[in-house]
């Protein structure tokens, strides 16, 4: 059995590990061998100060990417066992991975893996047919596989309720100019190694929208495409909402999210309930659960589209200078 992570390992895996979503797109991570194990880092410099004061959105990242290299790692027939927060006193560092006992990837493992170059984040409207119920069950055992949990939210009443709440939330992040100037910062209208491309943007908003979106592209949408008028709503949460669940929360959206790809669907990511806490409270007694809700989703059949640029592995590495 190995007992240490090579270079050459960490390198690969980072590669499939930066394909993970990230709030505009800041890919808020850093990757390091220390010990012969591989650690996952949150990269505080990359953390929106406007839009995520807490760092619950980069912790999000760093946990979506901490999956994406864990199923790196089994595919290429080298597991990882992981502990979240090695560290007490060393807050960055939110996971260490060391060698497990090597053993062939499971079937689930390999389809999660070969959906990760297909994911993006959808911003369109989705087609009409409905998710089917094989399918919605699929995305809710993803979400507890990683210790998490998805709540659908079913029934016109309780999407226009939760509609209300996420209405609301991003009224009161518009009305701050630092929210919006961050948010115009990120846009990219010429190539770029990270934040979000005008055209992955999705259309301008309109008064009769029932969620709320980002301003990220402003393409008008093409004449009788309006959103969904009863989207499939997903929320997805943790236990609580440490800087643990935080990171088990961003493992499942990634599990999530993978395996709605897997099973052709697409999904929009809509965080401002999330981000204004009076909305998230509001939303968690909506739920009538305990946990945190730490995401939510529009899920649809979607139109295609591209994955976004990211920088390259070697930005996000931190290697062991070699000694002359
Ligand atoms: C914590 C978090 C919150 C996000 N919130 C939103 C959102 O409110 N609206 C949105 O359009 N995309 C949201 N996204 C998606 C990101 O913008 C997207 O992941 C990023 O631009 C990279 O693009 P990709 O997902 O297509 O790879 C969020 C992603 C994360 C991880």
């Amino acid at each position: 059995m190995e007992t240490d992570f090579t270079v050459e390992q960490l390198r690969a895996a980072a590669a499939d590990a930066v394909r993970a979503p990230s709030l505009h797109n800041t890919q808020p991570w850093r990757f390091r061998l220390h010990d012969g194990g591989i650690e996952v880092a949150v990269d505080r410099q990359r953390q929106l100060p406007a839009t995520d004061p807490s760092g619950w959105g980069a912790r999000i990242a760093c946990g979506a990417a901490l999956f994406n290299l864990r199923l790196s790692l089994a595919v290429a027939g080298t597991p990882a066992k992981v502990r979240l927060r090695p560290y007490p006193t060393k807050t960055d560092v939110l996971a260490r991975l060391t060698p497990d006992v090597p053993r062939r990837p499971t079937p689930v493992e390999q389809s999660l893996y070969a959906a990760i170059p297909h994911r993006f984040s959808h911003r369109t409207p989705f087609w009409p047919d409905p998710v089917p119920a094989d399918a919605r069950w699929r995305l809710g055992e993803a979400a507890r596989a990683e210790q998490g949990w998805l709540e659908l939210v079913i029934g016109v009443s309780a999407v226009n309720a939760f509609a209300e709440i996420a209405r609301s939330a991003n009224r009161v992040l518009e009305r701050d100019p630092t929210y919006r100037a961050e948010l115009a910062d990120w846009v990219r209208t010429a190539p770029a190694p990270d934040g979000i491309p005008a055209a992955a943007g999705g259309p301008l908003g309109e008064p009769q929208d029932l969620l709320p979106s980002r301003g990220f592209g402003g393409r008008d949408r093409a004449p009788g495409r309006d959103f969904e008028p009863e989207p499939l709503v997903a929320v997805l949460g943790a236990t609580g909402n440490t800087t643990t669940d935080q990171v088990i929360a961003g493992q499942a959206l990634q599990r999530v999210l993978l395996t709605a790809t897997d099973a052709g669907l697409g999904v929009s990511m809509l965080s401002q309930p999330i981000e204004v806490p009076g909305a998230r409270e509001a939303l968690r007694l909506s739920l009538g659960r305990f946990g945190t809700p730490q995401m939510v989703m529009r899920i649809g059949y979607g139109q295609p589209g591209s994955p976004t640029p990211r920088r390259s592995v070697d930005e996000v590495l931190d290697l062991p200078v070699a000694r002359a």
